[in-house]
Parts: structure tokens; sequence; C-alpha cells
């Protein structure tokens, strides 16, 4: 088989590597609101909550290890024939860990910082202090570099281009509930690439894809990169 494989990750791939979910039981938008912690709003109106809510976050995923789906998909780019491309909404760095290159971060990263005045990024330390200045222009402006709700994802029109030159589509441990990547399955799908979903349970828009592949990303991901990798 060839052709581009695109993926699209969400928080579900890093769950059994000890990374909270969202929105699932006791997920993190169950015990943080999203108007609180990540809207430039919230920035603005309490930089310490904000800040002390990515170091916690940046700590917990500095110790987490890849598991067997994030190796799974390094092993898939390695050996599959065409392109693979992986697209996260994920702040994790656990593709890379696992050694896949080349990710596409549409949510940004918590291994960076960004100046909210002069849009220089650079290595977030591993605790931001509330403040902190920009290296390059020196404004006290440091903010995680994270694409809060109501900013423009990154890396959209190269996403797009990717979306639109598909053969298969799959996304991984995604609930489908924040756009645009939600809407990334129907972009695909319209360009005629097969659609493919990998979840613990059906997303919201499941009926969307072509296939579902039901169960832990774990077990899942390694069996169905075993099948395209199949001779
Ligand atoms: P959600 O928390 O919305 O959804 C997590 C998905 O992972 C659900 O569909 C679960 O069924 C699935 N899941 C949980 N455990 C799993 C496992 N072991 N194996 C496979 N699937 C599993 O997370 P996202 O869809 O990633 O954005 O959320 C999208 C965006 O919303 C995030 O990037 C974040 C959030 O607000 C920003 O912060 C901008």
């Amino acid at each position: 088989m060839s052709g581009k494989i695109v993926v699209l990750t969400g928080a579900g791939i890093s769950a059994e590597s000890g990374l909270g979910t969202f929105r699932d039981a006791g997920g993190l938008w169950a015990q943080n609101r999203i108007e609180d912690v990540a809207t430039p709003e919230a920035f603005a109106r309490d930089p310490a909550r904000v800040q002390a809510f990515y170091n916690t976050r940046r700590v917990q995923a500095a110790a987490a290890r890849p598991n067997p789906a994030h190796l799974a998909l390094a092993r898939l780019a390695d050996e599959y024939d065409g392109e693979v491309v992986i697209v996260t909404q994920n702040v994790d760095a656990l593709h890379e860990a696992a050694g896949s290159r080349g990710v596409l971060h549409m949510h940004g990263t918590l291994a960076g910082a960004l100046c909210a005045a002069c849009g220089h990024r650079w290595a977030a330390p591993d605790v931001m202090q509330v403040g902190e200045t920009c290296p390059a222009c020196h404004a006290p402006s440091a903010r995680p570099d994270i694409v809060w709700f109501g900013e423009m994802p990154y890396h959209m029109d190269e996403i797009a281009e990717h979306l639109h030159s598909a053969t298969i589509f799959a996304a991984i441990g995604t609930s489908g509930e924040v756009y645009p990547a939600a809407g990334f399955v129907e972009s695909a799908a319209v360009y005629g690439a097969r659609t493919v979903e990998l979840n613990l349970a059906p997303s919201t828009i499941a009926a969307q894809f072509d296939e579902a592949r039901i169960g832990p990303a774990s077990q899942v991901v390694p069996d169905w990169v075993a099948d395209i990798l199949k001779p």
C-alpha cells in the first residue's frame, strides 16, 4: 500500500501514558473551567492561575513516557512506503519521544514559551513565572506557547494541503468536540480519503468515518498499523 496517511491525534492517545484527557469523567475540563485557564482573557485576568495550570501539566508531561500507540505511529512512518503525516492536538512531546518526526502541533506545545508582545518563541523553563521577560524584546510578556480558545491553531494551511491529498485519514483518541480539528474528517473524505476512527468509545462525529476501531489506543493503534504494513 502507498499514498499519504494523515493521522490526527488527541488526548486519548496519551491517556495510557498517564496524562489526563479533557472531557472524560474527571478530565481536565471537569477540574478547571476553560474560561479560567485556556483563553487569552483568562491570562490577562489571572496570569498566575494560568501559568500554574500549565506548569503542572508541563511537569506531568515531562514525566510521561510514550505508550505502544505512539510507538506504533513512529513504526508506521519508518516502514510505510508512502508518506505519513502526524497532526496532533496534544501539547505533550510523546510522539517525538517515540521517534516521530515533523509532527504538526496544531495547539502548540508545553515545551515552548511565546512572547505575547513580539511573537518570539523559545524553550519554556519547567516552571514559567508570571512576568518572565522575553529574551528578544525584553517585555515581561512570556506565556505558554499553547493555542487557547479564541486563537487560531497553528499550521492550518499545511494541514489543509495534507488533508486534500490524503489516501487515508485516521483520527485517534479525540472526541470530535473541538473545531477545526473535528472538521478534518469531512475535508479528507471530500477529497477522497478513506477515513477511520480509533477511539475507546465512538466519538460524537463517529458516523462521519468509514471505519471504526474501538478499544484502548495501546491496542487498536498497533493492530491498525500492523494491518496497513501487512504485505
Ligand atoms: P477530549 O478529552 O475531548 O477527548 C478524549 C478522547 O479520547 C475521547 O473521545 C475518549 O473516548 C478518548 N480516549 C480516552 N482514553 C482513551 C484510550 N485509552 N484510548 C483511545 N482513546 C481514548 O480530548 P481531545 O479530543 O484531544 O484544546 O480534545 C481536543 C482539544 O480540546 C484539546 O486539544 C484541548 C481541549 O480543549 C485546547 O486546549 C485548545
